[in-house]
């Protein structure tokens, strides 16, 4: 991809949406294989919905693409990638189920902010130019990936507090507090 030239905003703009549309992808895989990871049936099923929508976003992408009169670019979402690596890494440790579940949430909540943020920049851009019918349906999939972040914010916060009366959750404290 560093051959293509891109000179213009609208270059730019498709650009952003293949990323995204790349993200998107990643993202299915990543909440798929997430659900076997995780026992909180609010996770599991908040990880089965999004996957559900994550393919309709990504097809709300393509039809944008479309409306520009443009082919998508062959780029893959980096950012999607790591996050994805980061938890392939955590799974890789031998886990206890806890850290499992804390990982996939910790990823969870980067995904969705790294969404929301390249959403938040393509519903301005479509807007400025004048693109409605895209802006339309690039807001809609900001909305879906604010509610994801919003359930799950409220899943990390019960997992967190669980995890902090566990043993071995403060060892560090105890072990300074007795010295
Ligand atoms: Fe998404």
């Amino acid at each position: 991809m560093a051959t293509m030239s891109m000179k213009t905003p609208q270059d730019l703009f498709i650009h952003e949406l293949s990323d995204i549309h790349s993200g998107e992808q990643i993202v299915v895989q990543m909440l798929e294989q997430a659900q076997g990871m995780v026992q909180h049936p609010q996770l599991q099923e908040g990880l089965r919905m999004h996957a559900e929508q994550s393919r309709q976003q990504a097809r709300r992408v393509e039809q944008v693409i479309q409306m520009m009169g443009a082919q998508p670019h062959p780029v893959e979402c980096h950012a999607a990638k790591g996050l994805m690596q980061s938890l392939m890494e955590v799974v890789a440790s031998d886990p206890s189920p806890q850290v499992l579940e804390g990982a996939v949430v910790a990823g969870a909540m980067k995904t969705e902010h790294l969404e929301i943020a390249g959403y938040t920049g393509l519903v301005e851009k479509a807007r400025a130019m004048g693109q409605t019918e895209a802006a339309q349906l690039l807001q809609e999939n900001l909305q879906e990936e604010m509610q994801m972040l919003q359930q799950v914010e409220q899943i990390a916060t019960q997992l967190t507090q669980q995890m902090a009366a566990m043993p071995g959750a403060n060892a560090a404290a105890q072990a300074s507090a007795s010295s």
